[in-house]
């Protein structure tokens, strides 16, 4: 499993200066940006689009993640790769073609991920093992940012890192939602590669980089999944 690496969801940011968070979070040290596109109707909250999404594209070199929180993301899965988004990652629950959803991701030259809502099973995961490169176990139900971290989602994650490891295939397992330096060793404990954190960096009182370096220092003390 390869080391822990920190992403950075922009739900909680100021949106009045987007673009300066996402360069403050890269300095912070993130590893990866993630943007939650929220419509509305798969959640109840609505964020931004894939041209908020470009328009910071040119100001930093991480790589981008669009978590597709939307009822129907197929027609606009070429606007976030347009848009320079390495990794897209659609919820099963939205997908009932998650076999052609993924397999078009990839056709677009992303990274094709899904991410499943705590009260979702992994059953379907072994039937789209070709088409997938990333996980996304949802340890909070999505919509929100600054939720509670839902600790039974580990034992998914251990299934999710007992399955990627069976197949022999290099397909990351990443977590969302109530990440924290209290929650971040379980959740790597259990088979973690990618750790989504918006609430945890955002509102550190120390800053951004310090709060890096809190998960980071955690992190380094937790052994990974066997
Ligand atoms: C839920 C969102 C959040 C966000 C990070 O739909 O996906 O999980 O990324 O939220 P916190 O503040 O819990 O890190």
């Amino acid at each position: 499993m390869s080391d822990p690496q920190i992403v950075a969801s922009v739900l909680g940011a100021d949106y009045s200066r987007l673009g300066g968070e996402v360069l403050d979070l890269t300095a912070a040290g993130v590893d990866r940006i993630q943007w939650d596109i929220m419509d509305g109707h798969f959640v109840p909250a609505l964020t931004f689009g894939s041209d908020v999404v470009g328009a910071c594209r040119p100001y930093v070199t991480v790589p981008f993640e669009a978590h597709l929180m939307v009822a129907d993301p197929d027609p606009v899965l070429a606007d976030f790769a347009a848009a320079g988004c390495e990794t897209i990652i659609v919820h099963v629950e939205a997908c009932p073609h998650l076999h052609r959803t993924l397999s078009r991701i990839r056709d677009l030259g992303a990274r094709a991920g899904v991410a499943v809502n705590p009260s979702t099973s992994l059953d379907f995961v072994p039937y789209v093992l070709d088409q997938l490169d990333h996980v996304l176990v949802m340890t909070v139900n999505p919509g929100f940012g600054g939720q509670d971290y839902i600790e039974a989602m580990e034992k998914k994650v251990s299934e999710a890192r007992e399955i990627v490891r069976a197949s022999g295939r290099l397909i990351q397992i990443e977590v969302d939602g109530g990440i924290s330096a209290d929650t971040a060793a379980g959740a790597r404990r259990s088979g973690a590669e990618l750790l989504v954190a918006g609430s945890a960096l955002l509102t550190h009182p120390a800053g951004k980089r310090a709060a890096v370096e809190d998960l980071h220092r955690v992190l380094a003390d937790a052994p990974a999944a066997p």
